[in-house]
């Protein structure tokens, strides 16, 4: 059968992809397509939308890309930079300022059949530095947007032509923080475009087993498992696919999982009738050398990457495995957080995507089958698998593990003249809520407008309820640079030093924060919350804040569904003060603070 197809053009946002993933679920086809190909890779197209980028329209950044595009006769909807480039083209105006993080009103100036069947203002997703300031002749201002009532509006969130039929949005209505975004994406595809909804994902399971088949041939797969959701799901699907014999799993006990985990994945593998395929090492001195001395983000990430391809090597040979495929349960969003698309800023490299295991998918020795997905999808493919609910359940794990939630440091301030500019402007803005504010001498990495940050985060110290501290987080963010987090101090007294200390991967550090992993967990569990929390990373950094520990530990619970963009969840107070009581009196613990931080302008792990 054919299909209606609609062609996504991929900028190298971080939601290109996402985009096509939410024009299949209006059940047309989508594909992604590159800004340079040729005009005749859009033939059969009924529509076109040009993604978001890391890039900036307002100094003419990749502009060099075929705006033949923009000739086709079928209607073009554009998001973020996408958006821009089809203002700037048609006559508008495009500044570098006037930049938007996080949740926005959009306010519609009349009724169009884009927004068909929705409220006259529609919580939107902004993650901008560029804005449009001024449109062509054909074009009109359908909606702007207001994310703090207390300044003036972003004109132009929301331009059209209906003469021309070219649409663009500021905002992003492919991320589930756009409430209503799935129905404007709908009302673009099926509407006017006026594609037929006929492309399905019941036979996706069928399709990927035939691959698998295809791809692996007469050999076997050995497969890396951590006993998190995607290797697992990654796990039933080649055992479907090339029944057990053929498949060998191996969990590497890293030492940089979390409390008694590994024992449960061994269990786990036993409960799906994979037990005899699993083989597990406990390398744990293996990783701690190889990150020995490591302080930089990037560079502990790929010491654990470089480190698990070792070990597997290893073990493969020891085990007489050969004519094997490495299986990862790799899914989309560690490609393109990884920089894995042409024109995608690299985030984090993730633990499946490092240079090595770059080089092993060139020469075809790497089989992912859920490369494509979100965790959603896997989810829900686990579930087809016939997974226990309460594994696909399981929050997200990092497959760097505790290694990317462990901070260590120098000793040093970074960036002691970064400090000293930010320090005023978050007092004052701190203030107007009746609160304190320190920028704090560490850094952690964030994602702004499709870019990776390296910045320092900012504690707020005081009693206020939590909507007043996200909404002070929020105003940080947007008036001043060189932020990406905003925490909350959860001990009764404002820190009395803010002091960096020495500190790298140690064993020991790792057991005090798998032990305040654990509390924050077993809290969760306790408050009926685990099953509503997207994840929640428990993080320890070395800073001095009491003059007694050596460790600040940081919870972040997050609210997310894909992980592409996420928001702080509010914890109830008596749980607050459970977590107050059982892990501020650990020995080695200076002070606990709450992550208030979007996503962007953080990301949800700390490395
Ligand atoms: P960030 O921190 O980028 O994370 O907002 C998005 C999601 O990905 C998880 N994550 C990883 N998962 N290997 C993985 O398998 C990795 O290297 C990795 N780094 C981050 C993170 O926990 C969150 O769910």
């Amino acid at each position: 059968m054919q299909h209606d197809k609609i062609a996504v053009v991929d900028f190298g946002g971080q939601y290109a992809h996402l985009i096509a993933t939410k024009v299949r679920r209006s059940r047309v086809l989508a594909e992604i397509r590159q800004p340079e190909d040729l005009i005749e890779e859009f033939a059969s197209c009924k529509g076109v939308i040009l993604s978001g980028s890391p890039a900036l329209a307002s100094f003419g950044e990749d502009s060099g890309w075929n705006k033949a595009i923009l000739d086709l006769d079928v209607p073009i909807l554009g998001f973020c930079f996408g958006h821009q480039e089809i203002a700037k083209h048609y006559g508008g105006t495009v500044i570098n300022g006037k930049q938007e993080w996080g949740h926005a009103d959009l306010h519609l100036l009349r009724e169009h059949p884009l927004f068909a069947g929705l409220d006259k203002v529609e919580q939107v997703w902004m993650s901008h530095f560029d804005s449009v300031t001024g449109v062509g002749p054909d074009f009109e201002e359908l909606g702007y947007s207001v994310l703090d009532e207390a300044a003036p509006p972003h004109r132009f969130a929301a331009i059209g032509s209906d003469k021309l039929r070219r649409y663009g949005f500021q905002f992003h209505p492919e991320v589930d923080d756009t409430v209503h975004g799935d129905d404007m994406i709908a009302n673009f595809v099926l509407g006017i475009c006026g594609c037929s909804p006929t492309w399905t994902m019941d036979n996706y399971v069928q399709e990927q087993i035939e691959r698998i088949r295809a791809q692996v041939g007469d050999g076997s797969v050995f497969l890396l498992a951590s006993g998190g959701v995607d290797s697992t799901v990654a796990a039933r699907l080649f055992a479907e696919a090339l029944g057990p014999q053929r498949l060998q799993l191996l969990h590497v006990d890293n030492g940089l999982m979390r409390k008694d985990e590994s024992a449960q994945v061994v269990t786990l593998f036993s409960d799906l009738g994979l037990g005899e395929n699993l083989h597990f090492i406990d390398a744990g001195e293996t990783f701690l050398q190889a990150l020995e001395g490591k302080i930089e983000p990037e560079a502990k990430r790929r010491a654990i990457g470089d480190t698990f391809i070792t070990v597997f090597e290893s073990e493969a040979r020891r085990l007489g495995i050969t004519d094997h495929l490495l299986g990862q349960g790799t899914i989309y969003p560690d490609t393109i957080e990884t920089g894995g698309t042409k024109r995608a800023d690299t985030i984090k490299t993730h633990h499946n995507r490092v240079p090595v295991i770059e080089e092993m998918i060139a020469a075809g020795r790497v089989i992912e089958p859920l490369a494509d997905l979100y965790k959603v999808e896997v989810r829900e493919l686990g579930e087809m698998l016939d997974i226990p609910h309460a594994m696909i359940r399981r929050h997200p794990f990092p497959g760097p593990g505790l290694g990317v939630r462990l901070l260590c440091s120098d000793g040093t301030v970074p960036d002691q003249d970064g400090l000293d500019k930010i320090g005023p402007a978050v007092a004052e803005l701190a203030a107007a809520a009746g609160l304190e504010a320190m920028p704090l001498p560490i850094r952690s990495v964030g994602v702004k407008a499709d870019l990776r940050s390296y910045e320092h985060p900012v504690l707020l110290h005081g009693d206020a309820d939590f909507a007043t501290l996200t909404r002070t987080a929020g105003r940080i963010f947007k008036s001043v640079a060189g932020l990406n987090r905003a925490l909350w101090n959860l001990a009764p007294e404002p820190p009395r030093v803010l002091r960096p200390l020495a500190a790298t991967m140690s064993r020991q550090r790792l057991d005090l924060l798998r032990e305040c992993d654990h509390l924050v967990m077993e809290g969760l569990r306790r408050h009926g919350l685990y099953d509503r929390i997207w994840q929640c990373p428990t993080v320890l950094v070395p800073l001095e804040v009491d003059g007694r520990g050596r460790e600040l530990c940081i919870i972040r619970p997050v609210l997310s569904e894909r992980a592409m963009t996420a928001t702080a969840a509010e914890l109830p107070r008596p749980l607050l003060d459970d977590l107050r009581q059982e892990i501020l009196t650990l020995p080695g613990i200076s002070g606990l603070a709450y992550d208030l931080t979007s996503k962007p302008p953080g990301t949800i792990e700390w490395e």
